[in-house]
């Protein structure tokens, strides 16, 4: 959700930001712009649509000349997306010029104080109030005018911004929304996120909130809230530029999807010891602590949310200990009943969704200990929960989650064996079943995704059809939610997904001759119930594709009852079964969305990181 490059260095700057900018395009935009400054002066280009419209208009950047600058893809927020509201902004006396990610909340109040002290304003965004605001404040020290004005601003922001009349510092500044500062040999760079600086370096410094970062040529300097000079770890980035590349597929998404196997084992593997026993790697949460807690809640938004569904049947089945589950949106304003004997268990791949990191922040206030799951290191949530466990799927572009959800998924199982053996739930001997169960998934995915024909011939006989519904039962139901969420988020078909037993309160006058029904039943205990489910939808002209562990009975006398189609998947044990059913699902979502020509990994209206409420 919004794009921050900045540079000051030796080289010519535009061209460096568009690169950079490329590479965040996966956040979901729908305008771009930068500001260069030269020679006393700030020169801003922007335009709205794609990235390719900024590039045309400046000859990929050649055509603007300068050492410093600051680049954004916007996602609308404040007026819709056009050139004027596009980012950059220039102050009105064209001093000073600002990108930003967040909104600020209390915009409307400084407009008003700015135009009585006669501010005019050309947009309609929260963001040129507050470019004016620092021009308000500058007598020639950027540091103190941006200290001021930051005093000043409600909400969320991540702020990059540079004066006409100094091209030998830039200001970066961040609240509730991520920026991380790169650092090179005679330049450096700030972007929202990391891929945009691999190409040039990989050592980053992540900054804390309300920090405040002035970037030269030759060094950084991070101040915090107070003023005051802070230290900073330096973070060496270890993978490589190619991970955030395409390597020869099509898509992201694809990419990510084929990844699984190897990212799965990458989260797993390494926190099993040689006798088969889980080291997690915790270092704050005892074992005592978790045998003492009361209850969990799992915290998070989309589908890890849907994981945190997953873990909640198997904590309470394996480990016995009462689990709720909760959107972050809504937990916040849940007055929920938690305090120093619950555990809060916050899912995020990015580590900075607005809501989740809110919430988490709600959790300790309220005396809760947070363990936070989170695929980027450094990232907000991470650096503020009690303890963290990071999955390692590497770096995750594609704006619909895959590879990140599937270890979110491989970290809870392991989570789930370690609390139920810490807890007297599980023997040893059991235990270690279960973890050989996990050891053996990555392979049992590779060999799911070695043939994908099958899924993509039935995308190409329903890319077409206007609904779909998915249905399953407990943790297949968790599994329906994820897939119907993939292929609406990709494809643009409306689809939902319900709890199979809830079909006939409602749902069922939905179905009609032709209707997609995609039957999740994975899960053996269940099996005949969904069957009976299946029927039911057969029986008002449904078109059924099942996916089950189980074989399912084809009956010849009633050629209609049986599903249309079906799928089979190994039989990994109930713990493991939701990494593997996840796969088909992506699968079809992914050639579906191909099929119709959609913009896969940058769906409309979407952001891979939700940095706003
Ligand atoms: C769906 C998807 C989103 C995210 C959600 C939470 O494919 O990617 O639903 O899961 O926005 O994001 P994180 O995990 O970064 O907090």
């Amino acid at each position: 959700m919004c794009g921050i490059v900045g540079y000051i260095g030796g080289k010519q700057a535009a061209p460096l930001l568009l690169k950079g900018l490329e590479k965040l395009e996966y956040r979901g935009y729908d305008s771009a712009g930068l500001a260069v400054v030269n020679e006393g002066e700030i020169i801003v280009k922007k335009a709205r649509g794609r990235l390719l419209m900024l590039e045309e208009m400046t000859e990929y950047g050649a055509c603007v000349d300068g050492r410093l600058g600051i680049g954004h893809t916007r996602w609308a927020t404040h007026g819709e997306p056009n050139d004027v509201n596009s980012h950059p902004h220039l102050s009105l006396s064209g001093r000073v010029a600002l990108v930003h990610n967040g909104i600020v909340e209390n915009y409307a109040e400084l407009r008003s104080f700015l135009s009585e002290e006669g501010y005019t304003f050309v947009s309609d965004t929260d963001t040129e109030v507050v470019v004016q605001l620092i021009d308000h404040y500058y007598r020639g020290d950027p540091a103190s005018a941006v200290r001021k004005a930051a005093e000043q601003l409600r909400g969320s922001f991540a702020l990059g911004i540079v004066f006409a009349d100094r091209p030998d510092l830039f200001i970066a500044l961040r609240k509730d929304s991520p920026l991380v500062v790169g650092l090179g040999r005679g330049e450096n760079f700030i972007a929202s996120d990391v891929p945009a600086l691999l190409a040039h370096t990989r050592q980053i410094i992540r900054l804390g909130e309300l920090e405040m970062a002035v970037v030269t040529r030759e060094g950084v300097t991070v101040y915090d809230h107070f003023g005051v000079k802070v230290e900073h770890e330096v973070l060496n980035i270890t993978w490589d530029a190619a991970s955030a590349e395409k390597g020869g597929y099509e898509h992201f998404m694809l990419k990510e999807i084929m990844e699984q196997p190897e990212a799965f084992r990458r989260t797993v593997a390494p926190r099993i010891k040689d006798d088969g026993t889980i080291e997690l790697g915790l270092q704050k949460l005892s074992d005592d602590a978790l045998r003492s807690l009361e209850r969990i809640y799992i915290v998070a938004c989309g589908s890890s949310y849907h994981v945190g569904m997953v873990a909640r049947y198997a904590i309470e089945r394996m480990a016995r200990v009462p689990v709720t589950v909760s959107l972050a949106s809504e937990f916040r304003y849940d007055n929920p009943m938690i305090g120093s004997e619950t555990l809060v268990i916050i899912i995020s791949q990015s580590g900075e969704t607005l809501d989740t990191l809110f919430a988490l922040r709600e959790a300790k206030e309220r005396g809760a200990r947070v363990l936070s799951i989170v695929n980027v290191v450094g990232s907000s949530i991470a650096v503020e929960s009690t303890d963290v466990l990071y999955t390692w799927a590497g770096p995750e572009i594609a704006v619909a989650t895959t590879k990140a959800y599937s270890t979110q998924l491989a970290l809870m199982q392991l989570f789930t064996i370690y609390l139920a053996r810490v807890r007297g739930k599980l023997t040893d001997n059991e235990a270690k079943a279960e973890v050989n169960a996990l050891l053996a998934t990555p392979d049992r995915l590779s060999a799911l995704l070695k043939d994908t024909s099958d899924l993509q011939f039935l995308a190409s006989l329903y890319f077409n059809r206007r609904d779909i519904f998915f249905m399953g039962r407990n943790i297949d139901y968790a599994l329906a939610l994820e897939g119907s969420l993939k292929l609406k988020e990709i494809s643009y078909i409306h689809s939902e997904a319900y709890a199979a037993g809830e079909l006939k309160h409602g749902t069922i006058s939905l179905i009609e001759p032709g209707t997609l029904v995609i039957a999740l039943c994975t899960g053996a205990s269940l099996h005949e119930k969904m069957i009976s489910n299946i029927r039911e939808v057969k029986a008002r002209g449904a078109t059924v594709i099942a996916l089950t562990t189980t074989p399912i009975y084809i009956d010849p006398e009633h050629p209609n009852a049986n599903p249309d189609h079906v799928i089979y998947l190994p039989d990994c044990g109930e713990l493991c079964a939701p990494s593997l059913t996840v796969v088909p699902l992506q699968l079809l979502a992914y050639y579906v969305a191909l099929l119709k020509g959609c913009d896969i990994d940058k769906p409309r209206n979407l952001a891979k990181c939700v940095t706003v409420e």
